[in-house]
């Protein structure tokens, strides 16, 4: 494979250093030493199942702050600046949530049950969610703007029995395909309820203010997020109850979260990032979450910042672009002094997009690189450690992330290779539901977990991320499978066949660009393309829809049919792709 070629990155001899005062006061002082004497052991004893055997996630990011001095403490801030305003203490949550799991239950809920959770960006979503895990059962979040076919593949192969929807968002559940979901609970249904629908609201407010979580063991099941690849349907990376020692430790130390913080995560619980660092990590430290509901708006997201006084803010690289590219004078009508310290997710995070945050703030964003199927931060740069602009950063303390060849042998400095993590960390995926082959796909490289990406270590032990080693597009920081796209795209009568591809893209990292072959009879247009799109964003989901799309006669395939989708890169870049029927398979 061409990215364990011996090719050299580039050279680190001029890159800008972000340098740290020796007197810095963060949580985690000395990354070397720390990393030195790490133990998760010595993490699990801040839990309170290390002592009582007695394990559920709800109990430790909830009820003992409810019972500590924690208890009037707000844990949720929340508004959509239109018709809700609101905070929640941690009893409140404790409530709340008891409430929910008595109305899940009532349905019939069970331990390992799987629960669609389809919300947009309200209080319930975090209620329900908690209140799942008080079942034991298992969250399946599904991110608002999915459309039918992406709901449908989610709900069907995790097999929910129950999922917990909107009247606005219900019709994108197809009922008559997903034979395995048998209720729906409407977070605020006016009326017309059907049979095999219950309201929200009345189920909650008949129901006690406790019940005791279900007890688990480390090892069971906490939460299936659906994560895309380079080829077939997305899959669902199931984690256990044990990865919340790993959001802890790493919201401590990547995200430095204090007590007395204000915290701001921009991700949605649609995505890994807005459930481990938008529910486990900060409230399994008892800190306060500001979430906002809505559409990204750069005027309220500073207003946010301070409105809330936040001081933590977790985002990503393309909604900072997003607000450099509305410019300085938005940022100089508020007041961002609250803000002590900014990390960023998702994609690569450019030297001016960096630059630039730290010009409105003052504040350096510090990159997380993780995944979905790692469940927590593995390579971070961390508040205390002086750190080289455009780095990933170094493996977070009790994790062994390494750049190596096919074999598995590690490469010197400075050679390209694929970024793999020595398997054994607390929130590691326990499976892909359903599907052994897949999970044993990131096995391949005997000893390492593949993470897809490639990447080099430099002589000072930082790694650099250098871009995917597969198909798997990244917009705007979501990822996308080409396969889903392309299969969406052929759904459409116009379409004979897809290909597609993530192009590079200033702002949004990458965008997604779609090859098509059309049918017989029909002739390419400007109106087609933007019907085809539209067609996309009907069936399976705005952000997943091409922004561009290419007529060709011919989708480039090997022999065996696979879409090459190199050969695809190179025209897109107007470069010779030459006789294409020699390509290898
Ligand atoms: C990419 C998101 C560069 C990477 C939590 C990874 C990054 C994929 C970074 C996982 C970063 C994540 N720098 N690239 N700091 N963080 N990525 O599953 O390609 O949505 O494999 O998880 O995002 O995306 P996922």
């Amino acid at each position: 494979m061409a990215q364990t070629e011996s090719v050299s990155g580039p050279s680190t001899d001029h890159v800008e250093w972000e340098r740290k005062p020796k007197s810095i006061d963060a949580n985690l002082r000395d990354y070397e030493t720390a990393y030195k004497n790490f133990s998760w052991k010595d993490v699990e004893r801040e839990f309170d199942w290390s002592h009582t055997g007695k394990v559920n996630l709800v109990h430790e990011a909830v009820d003992r702050h409810a019972a500590s001095w924690r208890k009037n403490k707000v844990a949720l801030y929340y508004t959509d600046y239109d018709k809700r305003d609101e905070k929640f203490t941690f009893q409140d949550l404790k409530i709340q949530t008891s409430r929910a799991a008595h109305a899940l239950k009532s349905l019939g809920v069970k331990k390992g049950d799987r629960i669609g959770v389809f919300l947009p960006r309200i209080p319930e979503l975090y209620i329900v969610i908690l209140g799942i895990h008080r079942l034991g059962a298992i969250p399946v979040p599904l991110f608002e703007a999915f459309m039918q076919q992406a709901v449908q593949d989610r709900l069907g192969n995790s097999e929910a029995n129950v999922c917990i929807t909107t009247p606005a968002l219900k019709s994108r559940i197809p009922l008559a395909e997903l034979p395995a979901l048998k209720k729906l609970l409407l977070v605020g249904a006016s009326d017309g309820l059907a049979p095999n629908e219950s309201s929200y609201e009345s189920l909650t407010a008949k129901a006690p203010d406790w019940l005791e979580p279900e007890w688990l063991t480390v090892d069971d099941g906490l939460v299936i997020h659906y994560t895309s690849g380079s080829t077939g349907k997305s899959k669902g990376a199931l984690h256990r109850q044990y990865a919340m020692i790993g959001h802890y430790q790493t919201a401590k130390w990547a995200l430095d979260l204090r007590d007395d913080d204000i915290y701001w995560c921009t991700a949605d619980p649609g995505w890994v990032t807005g459930t481990s660092y938008g529910i486990y990590g900060p409230w399994t430290l008892g800190v306060s979450s500001v979430v906002i509901g809505g559409r990204f708006d750069p005027e309220r997201w500073y207003q946010t910042i301070q409105r809330y006084q936040v001081t933590m803010w977790y985002s990503a690289p393309t909604a900072f672009r997003m607000l450099m590219s509305a410019g300085e004078a938005v940022p100089a009508k508020y007041n961002l002094k609250s803000l002590r310290h900014i990390c960023s997710v998702g994609e690569p995070l450019n030297p001016e997009a960096l630059r630039w945050v730290k010009k409105i703030t003052g504040l350096a964003p510090h990159e997380t690189w993780w995944m979905t199927e790692t469940g927590m931060h593995i390579i971070c740069n961390y508040r205390s450690l002086d750190f080289k602009v455009g780095c990933t950063g170094k493996s977070f303390p009790g994790t062994y992330a390494s750049v190596v060849d096919d074999a598995g042998k590690e490469v010197p400095p400075g050679q390209l290779g694929h970024l793999v993590v020595k398997p054994g960390w607390p929130a590691m995926m326990k499976e892909i539901w359903n599907n052994k082959p897949k999970f044993d796909e990131y096995f391949r490289i005997p000893g390492w977990y593949s993470s897809g990406d490639t990447a080099y270590k430099d002589a000072d032990g930082y790694i650099w991320y250098q871009g995917r080693g597969d198909d798997v597009i990244k917009t705007a920081g979501e990822r996308v499978g080409p396969f889903e796209v392309e299969s969406a795209l052929v759904a459409h009568p116009a379409v004979a066949e897809a290909g597609v591809i993530g192009k590079p893209d200033a702002v949004r990292g990458q965008i997604i660009k779609a090859f098509i072959a059309l049918r017989k009879g029909h002739q390419p247009s400007d109106e087609l393309k933007k019907e085809i799109a539209d067609f996309v964003k009907k069936h399976l989901a705005a952000h997943a829809a091409p922004r561009e799309i290419d007529f060709v006669e011919k989708i480039p395939k090997t022999r065996s049919g696979k879409i090459m989708r190199r050969v695809l890169r190179a025209m897109d870049l107007g470069e010779p792709v030459g006789d294409v029927s020699t390509m290898e398979e």
